[in-house]
C-alpha cells in the first residue's frame, strides 16, 4: 500500500448558512493522478484551495503526509505544493525565464546557471521555444502562458501538484499535446496530482482515480474502469454515457481504449 499524500477528515467549509462542503472525505495515496469533476459550484476550486491553504475549512481537518496543516508553515507548505490555474496567474512584470525560475531562484541563489538550465529544462518538457525566454506574459498566447504556468508550477520539484481546469483555455490540438506532456511528466516524476476539469473524457483519460462531486457530495471516487463500468450513482451514470458509447467494445478493452489518446513513449 502507499502512503496516503492528502487525506480530507470530515471536513466542512460552509460561507454564512451556505454549505459547500459538508462532511467531506477523502484520502489520495501518494503517486495518484487524481482527476476532479462536478458541476459548476460544486465545490472543486475550494477542495483544492484548501490542500494549499489557500481556503482554511469551517471544520474537520487535512493532513499532507499525515500531518495536519493547522500545525504547518504555510510557507513550507506551500514550497511542497505546486499550484496551477487557469487564466493568467503569470507575474505580469517577469519574463517567462523570470516567471519560470520565481521559486528555483529563491531556492537556488548562489548558482545562476543552475538556475538557467533548470528553465531550459522545463520550457523544453512543457513544450515552450527558447525563444520566449525573455517574453512578457502579454507577449505570449494563452496556450503559452498556460504552458509558462505549468513549468512553473513544476520548476519547483513539488511532491504535490494542484491544478484547476488548466487547459480550459487552449485549443484542442494545443489541450491534446499538454494532456501528453503532464501524463509523461506524471510518470516521470511519481508526483501526485489532482486536476480539475469539466471535460469527462480528460477526467477519464488522465486520472487514475476520478472524484465525482456534486452539490459538495462525493458521487464516486474510483478508478475509470470502476467508473465506466460500475457507476455508483445516476450522475455518474449519465456523465460517462457519451464516453461509453464512443466504447462499444469488450470490457477488458474499455480502459485501453479510453487511454489511447495519450502516447506513452519518452520524448
Ligand atoms: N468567498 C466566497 N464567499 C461566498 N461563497 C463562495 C466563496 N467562494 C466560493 N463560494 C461559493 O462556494 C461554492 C463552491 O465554489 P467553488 O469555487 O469551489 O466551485 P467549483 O466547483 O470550483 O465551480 P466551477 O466549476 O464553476 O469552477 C460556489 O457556490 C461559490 O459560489
Ligand atoms: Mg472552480
Amino acid at each position: 500500500m502507499m502512503a496516503t499524500a492528502i487525506e480530507f477528515k470530515n471536513v466542512k467549509k460552509s460561507y454564512g448558512s451556505k454549505v459547500v462542503l459538508d462532511e467531506f472525505c477523502l484520502s489520495v495515496s501518494q503517486g495518484e493522478f487524481v482527476t476532479i469533476i462536478g458541476s459548476s459550484g460544486c465545490g472543486k476550486t475550494t477542495v483544492l484551495k484548501m490542500v494549499n491553504g489557500l481556503i482554511q475549512p469551517s471544520g474537520g481537518d487535512i493532513l499532507i503526509n499525515g500531518q495536519s496543516i493547522r500545525q504547518m508553515d504555510m510557507i513550507a507548505l506551500r514550497r511542497n505544493i505546486g499550484y496551477a490555474i487557469q487564466g493568467s496567474v503569470l507575474f505580469p512584470h517577469m519574463t517567462v525565464e523570470q516567471n519560470i525560475s520565481y521559486v528555483p531562484s529563491l531556492l537556488n541563489k548562489k548558482d545562476k546557471q543552475k538556475t538557467k538550465s533548470a528553465v531550459s529544462k522545463w520550457m523544453r518538457i512543457v513544450g515552450l521555444d527558447e525563444e520566449l525566454r525573455g517574453r512578457y506574459p502579454y507577449e505570449l498566447s494563452g496556450g503559452q502562458q498556460q504552458r509558462v504556468g505549468i513549468a512553473r508550477a513544476l520548476a519547483a520539484s513539488p511532491d504535490i501538484l494542484l491544478m484547476d481546469e488548466p487547459f480550459g483555455a487552449v485549443d484542442e490540438i494545443t489541450r491534446g499535446q499538454l494532456q501528453d506532456e503532464l501524463h509523461q511528466i506524471y510518470h516521470k516524476t511519481g508526483i501526485t496530482v489532482l486536476f480539475v476539469t469539466h471535460d469527462i473524457s480528460e477526467a477519464l483519460k488522465l486520472g487514475t482515480k476520478i472524484l465525482v462531486m456534486d452539490q459538495g457530495k462525493i458521487q464516486q471516487y474510483g478508478t475509470p474502469q470502476e467508473l465506466l463500468q460500475h457507476p455508483a450513482t445516476p450522475f455518474v451514470d449519465h456523465l460517462v454515457e457519451k464516453e461509453r458509447r464512443y466504447c462499444r467494445m469488450p470490457e477488458e478493452q474499455l480502459i485501453h481504449c479510453q487511454y489511447s489518446g495519450v502516447n506513452d513513449s519518452s520524448t
